[in-house]
């Protein structure tokens, strides 16, 4: 079996962080810590934003137990039956899910094979109504590796005026990993709407870090009480270990990220034009993330059902689109994190199979 399913790094972790980690084993803190995050991390997380000259204050960052856990305190921040969430369609399953659990009602909004899998402002902003509260916004995005352009997130942010009383939650986990010249954008860009912006990152995906669970998050002050006491009331603060492993990833040499980056950008190029050559199947070049999403309609089956008959026979794991939101049919989710060789292997086997 060859597992194109699983959404994370198969890097080893850079020595420095593992030496910080085990420093931290050995000499502390044991005790609980700040539920807001150790300040030395927070601080780090304030310094590389103010690197890319967006001002961001200690204060107003949060560190959790993973970025999931930012996702479900911003929606039960804001979710109850009176209110709706709007999430991407294709998109993060979770978004609805944790939509849902707050008790909101969750709005999809498209994604378009059209326009790369990134987002189109219309499409966002003629869904809101009086009873939107929350904005889920995701780019590079997962499933599909789409990026936002900056057009189109300049036209958002200007529409987002008209409507000052929803809050934007940005997932930006994947922003450290893509493939065109400049790194996306982030919603950090506009000081116009910072006072309701929730920015999500962490140190699972860029640093390959899934395990150790470590999100971090820039909280307007507005929210920094309610998200403390989220914190203290639930898992009263994250791991010592992990928080000082997390400093060391932030602020250590980069050279492992920009190693892995080289070699995602390699399996990349290779997936996209293996898929390509397989009638019935065609694939964008995701900007971002480690994900390719093919359109695969032409075959002419649904998506679970290739997906079914791909683990069955062809023996590659693969998610079908639909498992990503409704707007998912017609497409299957290959994560590029498996080594280059097993990548060739699989398109292969699709290959052979759908011959057959
Ligand atoms: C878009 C997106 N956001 C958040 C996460 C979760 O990150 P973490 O492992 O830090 O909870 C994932 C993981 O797959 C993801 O794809």
């Amino acid at each position: 079996m060859i597992n194109l399913g699983i959404g994370q790094p198969d890097f080893p972790i850079a020595q420095h962080i593992l030496d910080a980690a085990e420093r931290a084993v050995r000499d502390g803190p044991y005790g609980y810590s700040s539920a807001q995050g150790e300040f030395v991390l927070r601080e780090a997380v304030s310094e590389r934003y103010c690197n890319e000259n967006y001002y961001v204050s200690p204060d107003n960052v949060v560190v959790f137990p993973g970025a999931k856990t930012g996702l479900l305190f911003a929606a039960l921040s804001f979710g109850d039956s009176e209110t709706q969430i709007l999430y991407p369609d294709p998109g993060f399953p979770i978004y609805s899910s944790v939509a849902r659990f707050s008790g909101a009602e969750p709005v999809a909004y498209p994604l378009d094979e059209n326009s790369d899998f990134g987002l189109r402002a219309d499409d966002v902003l003629s869904r809101i109504t009086k009873k939107t509260r929350l904005l889920i916004l995701n780019s590079p995005g997962n499933p599909t590796g789409g990026v936002t352009t900056i057009p189109e997130l300049d036209l958002l942010v200007r529409g987002l005026l008209d409507y000052p009383d929803v809050f934007i939650l940005s997932d930006e986990i994947y922003r450290q990993i893509y493939y065109g010249q400049d790194k996306p954008r982030s919603l950090l860009h506009y000081p116009e709407i910072r006072e309701r912006l929730i920015l999500i990152d962490g140190c699972s995906k860029t640093y390959a870090m899934t395990g150790w669970r470590l999100g971090f998050s820039v909280w307007p002050t507005s929210l920094i009480n309610l998200v403390n006491r989220l914190c203290i009331n639930s898992h009263s603060c994250v791991n010592n270990v992990a928080q000082a492993a997390g400093k060391a990833a932030l602020t250590g040499p980069q050279d492992s990220v920009a190693s892995m980056i080289r070699t995602f950008t390699r399996r990349k190029t290779i997936l996209v034009e293996a898929l390509n050559e397989i009638p019935g199947i065609s694939a964008l070049s995701p900007g971002g993330a480690f994900y390719v999403f093919p359109n695969i309609t032409e075959i002419g089956i649904t998506s679970l059902e290739l997906q079914t008959e791909l683990l069955n026979f062809a023996h590659v794991a693969t998610i079908a689109g639909t498992s990503f939101g409704s707007a998912g049919e017609g497409f299957l989710r290959l994560s590029f994190a498996t080594d280059q060789s097993r990548l060739e292997e699989a398109c292969e086997r699709i290959s052979t199979y759908l011959n057959r």
